[in-house]
C-alpha cells in the first residue's frame, strides 16, 4: 500500500516539507457542537457513540465543516475511546460530565480486553472514511487518528477524564509490567487501526496524545515516545508514504526529544509552547501544526488578530499547519472561525 502525496494538496505538500503562504489550515475538533448542524444530527441518535458508529451520520458530520469554512482537511468524526470500547471495555459519554469507563486496575480486567474482537467493532470507522472520501473533492485530504496509548490508557485505568492522571500513573509506576501489557495491547490494537483507515482512503494521520504533560521525563521517554515509535514503525511498514502527526499536548521542552526520537513527520504543538522557540527547536526538524489558544478564537476581537499574525509570521516561513493548540470550545462563534480563515488565508502582511 503506497500512496504517493498529492501536490494539489496544500496540507500534504507541508507535510512533505514545503512552505507555502498562506499555509494549509484545519482546525482540532472541528466537527462539533459550535455547528448547529451537527446538534441536530447529534439530536437524532440516543449516545454519542452511536453517532461515531452510524456510518452515514458520522460522515455527514465530517463534512459538515468543510461545506461552511475552505478548509484544507477534513477529519474522520469518531474519538478516540472507541479503541477501547472496540477491545471490550465499556464506554459511555454522559451529557455533561465527559466520558465514563468501567476502569481497568489490574492484570485481570487487562487479560479480559479481546484483540480479537476490534476489527468488527471498528468496521463502522472505516465505512466513515470510504463515504466520506467519496465525497470530499481530491485536494482535501482526510485525516485519520487513533488516541496514543498513555493518553487512552489514562481514561482505561481511572475510568474517566481526570486533572493531572494521577491514578494512571500511580499503576504504571506500581505495576510497571502489567501497565506494560496494557500499552502493547494498545500499540497493536491502534496501529491495525490507523493501517485500516489509511486502507479506507486517509491520506494522512494524527496522534494525539492529549495528556502527554502529566508525565516525567522518563516516563515520557517509556509511556509517549515508546508506544508512539513502536505504532509509527508499524504504520510505515504498510503506508510509508502515510505522513503522521503526532500530538504530545504539554510536553513543553520534551517536545523537542519526541520529535527526535517517536518518528513521527510533523508535530502538533500546544497553546504554551513559544512559537519562536517552536520555529528554532522544532521547525528546523519537522514540519509543525498549530497553536492558537482555543479560549482567544472563542473570544475574538482585535486580540485574536495580533496572535494570528504572530504565529503566521514566526512559523509562515518553514513548513507550517495553522490549527489551534487544542481543540477548537463548543461556545465558538461561527463568526470567529469565519474571521480566522480570513486572517489566514491573507497572511500576516
Ligand atoms: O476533530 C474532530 O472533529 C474529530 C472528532 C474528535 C472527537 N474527539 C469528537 C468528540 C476527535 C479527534 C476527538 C479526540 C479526543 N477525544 C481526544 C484527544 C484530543 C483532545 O481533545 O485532547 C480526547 C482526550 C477525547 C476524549 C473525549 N471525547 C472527551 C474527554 C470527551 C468529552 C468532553 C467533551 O468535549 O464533550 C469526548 C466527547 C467528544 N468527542 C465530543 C466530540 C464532538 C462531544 C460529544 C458530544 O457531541 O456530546
Amino acid at each position: 500500500m503506497s500512496q504517493t502525496p498529492s501536490p494539489q494538496s496544500t496540507l500534504l505538500r507541508a507535510l512533505n516539507g514545503q512552505a507555502d503562504m498562506p499555509p494549509p489550515m484545519w482546525l482540532m475538533r472541528q466537527a462539533g457542537r459550535y455547528l448547529p448542524e451537527y446538534r441536530e444530527v447529534r439530536a437524532k441518535v440516543p449516545s454519542f457513540l452511536d453517532l461515531c458508529l452510524t456510518p452515514e451520520l458520522a460522515a455527514e458530520v465530517t463534512l459538515q465543516p468543510l461545506r461552511r469554512f475552505p478548509f484544507d482537511a477534513a477529519i474522520v468524526f469518531s474519538d478516540i475511546l472507541i479503541v477501547p470500547y472496540a477491545l471490550g471495555q465499556s464506554v459511555a459519554f454522559v451529557e455533561g460530565e465527559g466520558p465514563r469507563l468501567d476502569p481497568v486496575c489490574d492484570g485481570t480486567a487487562i487479560a479480559k480486553l479481546d484483540e480479537r474482537l476490534a476489527g468488527k467493532h471498528l468496521a463502522p470507522v472505516y465505512e466513515t472514511v470510504e463515504r466520506v472520501v467519496a465525497e470530499l473533492p481530491k485536494d482535501v485530504p482526510l485525516i485519520g487518528f487513533c488516541g496514543a496509548p498513555w493518553t487512552v490508557a489514562t481514561y482505561m485505568v481511572e475510568g474517566s477524564g481526570s486533572k493531572d492522571q494521577a491514578g494512571a500513573r500511580a499503576f504504571a509506576y506500581r505495576d510497571p509490567e502489567t501497565f506494560q501489557r496494557l500499552m502493547d495491547l494498545l500499540v497493536e490494537t491502534s496501529a491495525h487501526y490507523l493501517i485500516g483507515q489509511v486502507k479506507a482512503g486517509c491520506r494522512a494521520l494524527q496522534i494525539f496524545d492529549s495528556w502527554a504533560g502529566s508525565l516525567p521525563e522518563d516516563g515520557f521517554a517509556r509511556w509517549c515516545i515508546a508506544p508512539t515509535k513502536a505504532i509509527v514503525d508499524r504504520v510505515k511498514a504498510e503506508a510509508p508514504n502515510v505522513p503522521i502527526i503526532g500530538f504530545p499536548r504539554g510536553a513543553g521542552p520534551l517536545a523537542e526529544r519526541y520529535v527526535q526520537e517517536a518518528g513521527v513527520d510533523a508535530v502538533g504543538c500546544d497553546t504554551s509552547l513559544p512559537v519562536a522557540w517552536i520555529r528554532d527547536r522544532l521547525q528546523s526538524r519537522v514540519p509543525v501544526q498549530g497553536n492558537l489558544d482555543p479560549v482567544l478564537l472563542a473570544v475574538g476581537g482585535p486580540a485574536l488578530e495580533t496572535r494570528v499574525k504572530t504565529i503566521l509570521e514566526t512559523l509562515g516561513q518553514g513548513p507550517f499547519i495553522f490549527n489551534l493548540g487544542h481543540g477548537i470550545l463548543p461556545e465558538t462563534p461561527i463568526e470567529n472561525v469565519e474571521r480566522l480563515v480570513g486572517l489566514v488565508k491573507a497572511g500576516p502582511a
